[in-house]
């Protein structure tokens, strides 16, 4: 089988075919897949693959250290490395996901230090439509403010906090055990990629809270300019699922949104591993 990478949208995102996953890969296609990745911006879309837990898992690990994810009611027994995004009802009629995973824009794990490297998305069920998910590029994002801001954002750190995304943003709420488990962090607000040497703007609406040495009205409004410039249309590729894609995403340069409007239409049901990021050089 021979890799093939084709471009999905203007802006970012490429469709890998010619990889089967599940029977394991040559360290020279990975190579191809990884480097795809980068030169897409950080969206790469496996089409066709037939998962198991364990496979998914496994793949994932070429890319990092896996992370455990904070919100263990959607963790699934066995599978520590997962994180289960579904509106599939279990026993007494309760979710076994999160149905709203993702429901604003954000970035994977910002609020953690270091923050998440990639996560990737594997679809087991989707609904006939809907359900669609939104990535952003946050390189054109900086790379599209004036020379002016972008010296001033250069230098800022901003903070970032789980807490912010379920009390603006959700209808679960976080645990005491959760809520001391993630403690607010800083990190800049335009970090360099390790591996392309681009630079992105990295805050987002999930989990940002405030511009760090800043009064309130001025890191709000701020916040609230790049927010919406982040969040154009033609910065924009909108992922339709079928069955047994596997979306892989880098969180140091795209943000994401699940758009919530398969309630009543249909199961989605997906799972995600988290890749952790790499620490920062002391
Ligand atoms: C996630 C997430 C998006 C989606 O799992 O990190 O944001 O479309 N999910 O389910
Ligand atoms: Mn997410």
């Amino acid at each position: 089988m021979t890799l093939n990478i084709q471009q999905i949208s203007p802006v970012l995102g490429a469709i890998a075919t010619g990889a089967d996953l599940a029977s394991g890969i040559t360290d020279e296609t990975f190579e191809g897949l990884h480097q795809a990745w980068l030169e897409h911006d950080g969206v790469l879309v496996v089409r066709g693959q037939a998962l198991s837990h364990e496979q998914h898992i496994e793949f994932s690990r070429r890319f990092g250290d896996l992370d455990h994810h904070v919100v263990t009611q959607f963790v699934p027994e066995k599978y520590p490395e997962l994180y289960r995004v579904s509106n599939k009802p279990g026993e007494g009629g309760k979710y076994l996901g999160n149905p709203q995973a993702g429901n604003h824009w954000h970035t994977d794990n910002s609020y953690l230090d270091p923050p998440a490297k990639a996560s990737l998305l594997y679809a087991a069920e989707v609904p006939p439509v809907g359900g669609d998910t939104l990535f952003a590029s946050m390189y054109r994002a900086y790379e599209t403010l004036s020379p002016a801001l972008r010296k001033v954002l250069d230098r800022l750190e901003a903070e970032h906090h789980f807490e912010n995304a379920l009390s603006n943003f959700s209808t679960f709420k976080a645990t005491d055990r959760q809520i001391d488990a993630t403690p607010p962090v800083r990190h800049p607000m335009v970090t360099v990629h390790p591996d392309t040497g681009r630079k992105s703007l990295y805050v987002n609406p999930g989990f940002t809270t405030r511009i760090v040495g800043m009064n309130a009205d001025e890191s709000e409004a701020i916040l609230r300019f790049l927010f919406s410039h982040a969040t154009q249309p033609q910065f924009i590729y909108q992922h339709r699922w079928q069955a047994h894609d596997l979306v892989i995403w880098d969180n140091r340069c795209t943000m994401h949104y699940a758009v919530q409007n398969f309630y009543g239409v249909g199961t989605r049901d997906l799972y995600r591993t988290t890749v952790k990021g790499d620490a920062k050089a002391a």
